[in-house]
């Protein structure tokens, strides 16, 4: 058994870059041996918050956890292993898990066995690690996104040693092929295709806790598309926080369209992938997604503000002349295509002026989806520095206006789609009513309908029947 010493985070480490490329160690992942047995006849209880990135983690962590034969559990009161795999992008994210890990505090006390551990974006900051050591004595084990791979030695310690076990790098390591993945899904997978983030805009906090970008190779990702097709999925999306930088630390150029035309060759029916960013985002690209009928007509396509100033201060890096003319270019090469993206409302000192200018870009794209954020300042980055004189009153208003613009807008895009037949890959059956299913469209558009003869992880005809702003209804009819 290994003796493992505390290590804490440091976001100024994290900040501090080699200018080495990422070395692509290229390891048979192997369990430890004395850690294969720590799960039997023991369950575990796995909770994830935040983005595609960490779904994805939680299904390595999980492969890892069966293969030490841990069996899972949906129930907490139910596990002797807990483990949180958390998001740090905004402050309501954090304290959402705060309020959680105190809530499962009073199982520890009917069970002092019960181990309970603490992972992913949070824990790579330095003011969460200290909170959690001074204020939450229920936590046994803490570790980062850098170090998932010694998961497995990590949760021996803290079982067998009774201490608290804490190690988290503040630096990404090589990329680590061949761990074990237990995918939540039979038929949709997530692919991861790059790692980390080298665009540090200002308010973001991903290019500290993820890392530095290392892209995998390009055969690596290409033999996992191509198991996957053997295996029978149906639906592929290609993972990264910038995928439209895809292999820049390869030295590859425009490395991005050249793998997704790769992966579209595989075969596999839908190919879809998050997230772009417009700087990144070529010419190629779009006449890649235009020639490849695999390739989902759907793109989700952050833009954050609608005004150029407030685009400078993001360091976004891009103009919204820029922006509308990749939209109104992917548009003409991909009429069907249908568009989601980020806004962020109440960035320091955003004028109103300057907030009527993401209202005008809405008119002007008519996005068919909208995620929609308050600025939230993140200790460590650019932006938390800045001076802000915008109350949070006015802040809740702006968000309120843009949602409504938003969804009137969706509904619009939706209203399209009536009588018209979509194909839809079946998720299930619907929580309230068994009676019916849904899915997503190839515009990802979410699709509740009613049908004989349907099985989940079927791509269906639907004929659509009624719209709603953020969904349809519709009916199965033989193709
Ligand atoms: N405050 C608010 N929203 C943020 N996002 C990222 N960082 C912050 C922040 N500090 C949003 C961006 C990004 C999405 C994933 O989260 O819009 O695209
Ligand atoms: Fe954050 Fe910008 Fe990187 Fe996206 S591109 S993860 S918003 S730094």
């Amino acid at each position: 058994m290994e003796k493992i010493s505390v290590k804490l985070p440091s976001l100024a480490d994290a900040k501090r870059r080699s200018k080495q490329p990422s070395n692509i160690e290229r390891v048979n992942y192997d369990l430890p041996e004395y850690v294969k047995n720590i799960g039997v006849n023991r369950k575990y209880y796995l909770r994830t918050y935040g983005c595609q990135a960490n779904e994805r983690d939680s299904e390595t962590i999980s492969g890892l956890l069966e293969q030490m034969n841990f069996e899972r559990t949906t129930k907490p009161e139910d596990a002797d292993f807990l483990l949180f795999n958390t998001c740090a992008i905004r402050a309501n994210a954090e304290n959402k898990v705060f309020g959680e890990i105190g809530q499962l505090k009073r199982l520890k006390v009917n069970n002092p066995d019960i181990i309970f551990g603490i992972c992913g974006c949070m824990v790579q900051e330095e003011v969460v690690v200290d909170k959690i050591l001074k204020q939450y004595d229920q936590i046994d084990l803490i570790f980062g996104t850098h170090n998932i791979h010694r998961f497995p030695q990590l949760l021996y310690n803290a079982m067998m040693s009774k201490e608290r076990t804490v190690e988290v790098f503040s630096k990404e390591g090589e990329i680590i092929e061949n761990l074990p993945v237990n995918r939540f899904n039979n038929y949709k997978a997530w692919v991861n295709i790059m790692y980390g983030c080298d665009k540090f805009c200002t308010y973001c906090i991903v290019p500290y806790t993820r890392g530095k970008q290392r892209s995998r190779l390009m055969e690596d990702i290409i033999n996992e598309v191509k198991e996957l097709k053997e295996k029978g999925y149906k639906e592929i999306t290609l993972l990264g926080q910038n995928v439209n930088a895809y292999g820049k630390d390869l030295n590859m150029e425009d490395g991005f369209a050249d793998l997704l035309e790769q992966v579209a060759k595989v075969g596999v029916e839908r190919i879809r992938f998050s997230t772009s960013h417009p700087k990144d985002f070529s010419i190629k690209m779009v006449e890649v997604m235009r020639d490849n009928k695999n390739i989902m007509p759907f793109l989700h396509l952050p833009v954050q503000s609608g005004n150029n100033e407030i685009l400078r201060k993001m360091a976004r890096g891009y103009t919204v002349e820029h922006y509308k003319m990749l939209f109104d270019e992917l548009k003409k090469n991909i009429p069907n295509i249908a568009f989601s993206t980020d806004m962020i409302v109440g960035f320091p000192n955003e004028t109103e002026e300057q907030f009527q200018d993401t209202l005008k870009l809405v008119e002007y794209c008519q996005f068919d989806f909208a995620f929609l954020f308050i600025y939230s300042p993140r200790v460590g980055t650019p932006a938390a520095k800045m001076e802000d004189s915008i109350d949070e009153k006015t802040k809740s208003r702006r968000l309120k206006e843009l949602n409504e613009k938003v969804a009137s807008y969706a509904n619009l895009k939706n209203q399209a789609y009536l009588n018209k037949v979509v194909k839809v890959l079946v998720d299930g059956k619907s929580k309230k009513n068994d009676k019916v299913y849904s899915g997503y469209s190839e515009e990802n558009k979410l699709v509740n309908f009613t049908g004989e003869n349907i099985k989940t992880g079927d791509i269906v005809d639907v004929l659509i029947t009624e719209i709603r702003s953020w969904s349809m209804n519709g009916e199965k009819v033989e193709r």
